[in-house]
């Protein structure tokens, strides 16, 4: 089932940054690309390395920990090792909410 995450006074990230949320307590990395934000769960499902300090080429997203690859608009593994996806949220912005879906 969907989920919505709504939260308040967020931080945006730079073009070609990343920041760092939390989603009802899930730690989430909010990038923007081009100008579109984009969401993937921040913990690497290879060893939980953080996502959001990972290097950002394009819209593919560097785990700092052992290199994974990560495509920032779906979560899907663009080179291991990581073999599972992260999940990817939806993002926008409603004034000054930075609203997270997921399904
Ligand atoms: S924890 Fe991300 S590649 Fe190992």
């Amino acid at each position: 089932m969907a989920e919505t995450i709504r939260i308040e006074n967020a931080t945006l990230p730079a073009e070609g940054h990343s920041v760092r949320v939390s989603a009802n307590g899930t730690p989430v990395a909010v990038f923007l690309v081009g100008g579109t934000l984009y969401g993937l769960d921040a913990r690497c499902t290879h060893a939980g390395g953080p996502l959001d300090r990972g290097s950002l080429a394009g819209k593919e997203v560097t785990c700092p920990l052992h290199h994974s690859v990560f495509d920032v608009s779906d979560g899907r593994v663009v080179h291991g090792p990581a073999t599972r996806p992260v999940t990817a949220y939806r993002v926008r912005v409603e004034g000054t909410t930075l609203v997270l879906e997921h399904d």
